[in-house]
């Protein structure tokens, strides 16, 4: 499996310098979230640095990557289009760069939507994608506090967020992502919050 370090170099030499700058954020992020939260830390800089490895893939590449295993990717061949660069970095980690750790896979597959049933590294790199230190939205900094202080409500939070500006957009909203922010209300606050 790759190591932290041949990820990072993989990562500045494979993105555009803006992007591994992001990249790096997100590392720093999930690193964090990952020390107050008793998760992996080297999972959570391992799935941060890989993250986006196939965003500036051409799409009918990205396409073909992801159809070549619906399971791993969610199915995201048959979701839209915005949301295939994550199940193609989970094939790539996995076929190219020997990752194995089926939660590492996971969260770099759903980081764009989350899903139902997320689990802590599937949050955490979410979240860190989401509220990296370089986001400028005007919420960006109170929903990275937010996060730091507890994962699972930030998490709400962000999700929440997500589908308000899809819909604001007039953009679709993927079902993972209604499936993802309905599943951890309810275990969050309990009873049914569909
Ligand atoms: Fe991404
Ligand atoms: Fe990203």
């Amino acid at each position: 499996m790759i190591t932290v370090e041949e990820a990072k170099r993989l990562a500045k030499r494979t993105l555009s310098a803006r992007r591994y700058q992001h990249t790096m954020n997100v590392k720093k992020l999930a690193v964090e979230l990952a020390k107050r939260n008793g998760a992996d830390e080297k999972k959570a800089a391992l799935a941060a640095l890989l993250h986006d490895i196939a965003k500036e893939l051409p799409k009918d590449e990205l396409l073909r990557i992801v159809r070549e295993d619906a399971i791993i990717t969610n199915n995201a061949a048959q979701r839209p289009a915005a949301v295939w660069h994550g199940g193609a970095a989970a094939v790539l980690a996995r076929d190219r760069y020997g990752v194995d750790d089926p939660e590492i896979l996971s969260a770099i597959a759903c980081h764009t939507t989350g899903k139902a049933g997320m689990g802590t590294l599937d949050k955490i790199i979410y979240m860190a994608d989401m509220a990296s230190y370089e986001r400028d939205y005007p919420e960006a900094e109170q929903l990275r506090g937010d996060v730091l202080a507890d994962l699972d409500r930030g998490t709400i939070e962000g999700l929440g967020m997500s589908i308000a500006w899809l819909k604001q957009q007039g953009k679709p909203v993927d079902s993972e992502t209604l499936a993802a922010y309905a599943d951890l209300r309810a275990r969050y606050y309990g009873g049914n919050n569909r």
